[in-house]
């Protein structure tokens, strides 16, 4: 049995898609009242209703699991005294759970660039649930990732919806934050691995796509391959924030959090050939991924056609 929580994000729906096709037991640690409920239950899996605060919750979601992929967190949370919390007391009882029930190995996924020297208060707490995990004694994997992108993604979804009605490419701040673009379905293919993989025990390991490229890179190839008349308008950052929290107090949904927006001013980048070292496969490109992404189909059930590199070593994602 595979523990997932954070399975109704964005990361976490790809990652049981895959589980399920692949016929693992999956059990989801859900929040009562999440949005995306009733997908999950459309799937062959178990949900246990529980939030990462509720030490009994997650006693009763490990026991029994043999594996867990932590995924949830709290980007959507306001006060940053919460998120801490979230992060921190949250990792400290799931680990407590998850040592009680003899759990054998605990994956998590994190953003680039945490750590008690982080600019950010969701990076620094952040660091200090890995730091938590890492301390605990149980075998782990941490995949600290740049900005990812797919279907049901915000940010390169978000901009081409707003291309194609609007015929604008927002780009918020200077537009020239580094990031290394990683599609979803890679980010998965390595957590697969991660479950399974000896040499990955116990790291901490950064991915991140094949290319290293500035938000306004990432814009103008997105508003290129859509080949759609368009005019590229720069916002200070302060003024997207504002718009933002604006729209998020309103009950809005903006393309972008907050919190997003704080995270994508932070540099993630890391070696181009980072995923080929620890998981033996190249990633896909950035525009390769989103031409992929605008046939949804694909990414909903049939697998995506693997690049050269990942062909030689699709076996090894099927043990
Ligand atoms: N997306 C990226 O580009 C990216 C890049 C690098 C790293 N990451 C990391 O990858 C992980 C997954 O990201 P994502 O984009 O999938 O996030 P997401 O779409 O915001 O999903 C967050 C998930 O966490 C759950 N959650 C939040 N607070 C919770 C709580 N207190 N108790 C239980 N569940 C809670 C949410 O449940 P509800 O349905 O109830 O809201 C949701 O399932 C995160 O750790 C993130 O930091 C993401």
């Amino acid at each position: 049995m595979i523990l997932v929580t954070g399975a109704t994000g964005f990361v976490g729906r790809h990652l049981v898609r895959r589980l399920c096709g692949a016929g693992e037991a999956v059990r989801c640690l859900v929040r009562p009242g999440s949005p995306g409920l009733q997908w999950l239950e459309s799937h062959p899996l178990e949900v246990m209703p529980g939030h990462l605060l509720d030490a009994d919750a997650l006693a009763a979601a490990c026991q029994g699991s043999r594996k867990i992929i932590h995924l949830a967190a709290p980007i959507h949370e306001g006060r940053d005294a919460w998120v801490e919390r979230v992060h921190c007391e949250g990792m400290a009882r799931l680990v407590e759970g998850a040592r009680a029930a003899r759990v054998e190995r605990l994956l998590m996924v994190s953003p680039l660039g945490t750590g008690s020297s982080a600019g950010l208060p969701f990076l620094r707490s952040r660091g200090r649930a890995e730091d938590l995990l890492r301390e605990s004694g149980l075998p782990f994997v941490i995949l600290q990732s740049s900005l990812m992108f797919g279907l049901g993604d915000r940010l390169i979804s978000g901009m081409i919806r707003l291309l194609t009605r609007t015929g604008l490419l927002l780009i918020p701040g200077t537009g020239k934050t580094m990031l290394q673009p990683i599609w979803v379905g890679d980010v998965v293919s390595c957590l697969l691995r991660a479950l399974h993989d000896e040499e990955v025990l116990d790291r901490t390991i950064p991915i991140g796509g094949p290319q290293h490229l500035t938000y306004e890179e990432i814009a103008d190839q997105v508003g290129k391959m859509l080949n759609i008349p368009r005019v590229k308008v720069h916002l200070s950052r302060r003024a997207v924030a504002w718009a933002t929290r604006l729209l998020e107090g309103l009950g809005l949904n903006p393309f972008l959090g907050y919190r997003h927006l704080e995270l994508l001013e932070v540099g993630t980048i890391t070696a181009l050939d980072a995923v080929r070292r620890s998981f033996g496969f190249q990633p896909m490109p950035l525009i390769e991924g989103v031409a992929y992404h605008l046939v949804p189909r694909r990414e909903m059930g049939a697998p995506r056609p693997p690049s050269g590199a990942e062909r030689g070593s699709r076996t090894r994602d099927q043990r």
